[in-house]
C-alpha cells in the first residue's frame, strides 16, 4: 500500500469542487487517511516546491498556492502515487485529457486544481511537510474486502 499527498489547490476550493474531487478518489477505492483544511505559508509553500526555484513560473505558483485555504489529502492504496497522478492528468487543464480532473475540471494554463506527488520520496517528504505525527490515520474501511481480493491474506 501507499500513500500520497494531494492538494485541492486554491481554485479547486474557490470553485467548490473540493466534494467532487474527493468523491472521485473514493469511488475509485482509495482511502483518505488524513485531512487538513489550511492556508499554506509562503515559507511552507517554498519547501513544498522548491525544486521548482529556479523556474520562471515559481514566485507566481508561490502566490497560487497562499492565495486562499487548499485542503490536503493524504490517500492510501495499491500504487496510489501513480494511480492518482493518472487521475489527475497533464499539468494543465487545457491539455489535460477528458476524464482526468484537470482535463474535467479546468482550461486555464496556470491555475489547475491539485497537486499530487510523483514519486515515493516526493510523497514520504510531502506527507513529512503537511502532516504531524499521528495525524495521518491507520483506520480499516468496511467495504476494503470488496475493493481488494483478501484471499491472500493481503489486498490485491
Ligand atoms: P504538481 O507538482 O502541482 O502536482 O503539478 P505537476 O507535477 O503536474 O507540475 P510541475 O511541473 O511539478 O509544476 C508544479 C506546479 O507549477 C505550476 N507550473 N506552472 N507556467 C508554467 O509553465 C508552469 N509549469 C508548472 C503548476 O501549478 C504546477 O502544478
Ligand atoms: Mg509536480
Amino acid at each position: 500500500m501507499e500513500t500520497t499527498l494531494i492538494i485541492l489547490k486554491p481554485d479547486a476550493v474557490q470553485r467548490g469542487l473540493m466534494g467532487r474531487i474527493i468523491s472521485r478518489f473514493e469511488d475509485k477505492g482509495l482511502q483518505v487517511v488524513g485531512a487538513k483544511f489550511m492556508q499554506i505559508s509562503d515559507e511552507l509553500a517554498a519547501t513544498h516546491y522548491a525544486d521548482h526555484r529556479e523556474k520562471p513560473f515559481y514566485p507566481g505558483l508561490v502566490g497560487f498556492m497562499t492565495s486562499s485555504p487548499v485542503l490536503v489529502l493524504a490517500l492510501r492504496g495499491n500504487g496510489a502515487i501513480a494511480v492518482c497522478r493518472s487521475m489527475m492528468g497533464a499539468t494543465f487543464g487545457f491539455k489535460a485529457d477528458a476524464g482526468t480532473i484537470r482535463g474535467d475540471f479546468g482550461v486555464s494554463s496556470s491555475f489547475n486544481l491539485i497537486h499530487g506527488s510523483d514519486s515515493p520520496e516526493a510523497a514520504a517528504r510531502e506527507l513529512g511537510l503537511f502532516f504531524n505525527d499521528g495525524e495521518v490515520l491507520d483506520w480499516s474501511p468496511a467495504g476494503a474486502c470488496w475493493v481488494y481480493d483478501m484471499s491472500s491474506g493481503s489486498p490485491e
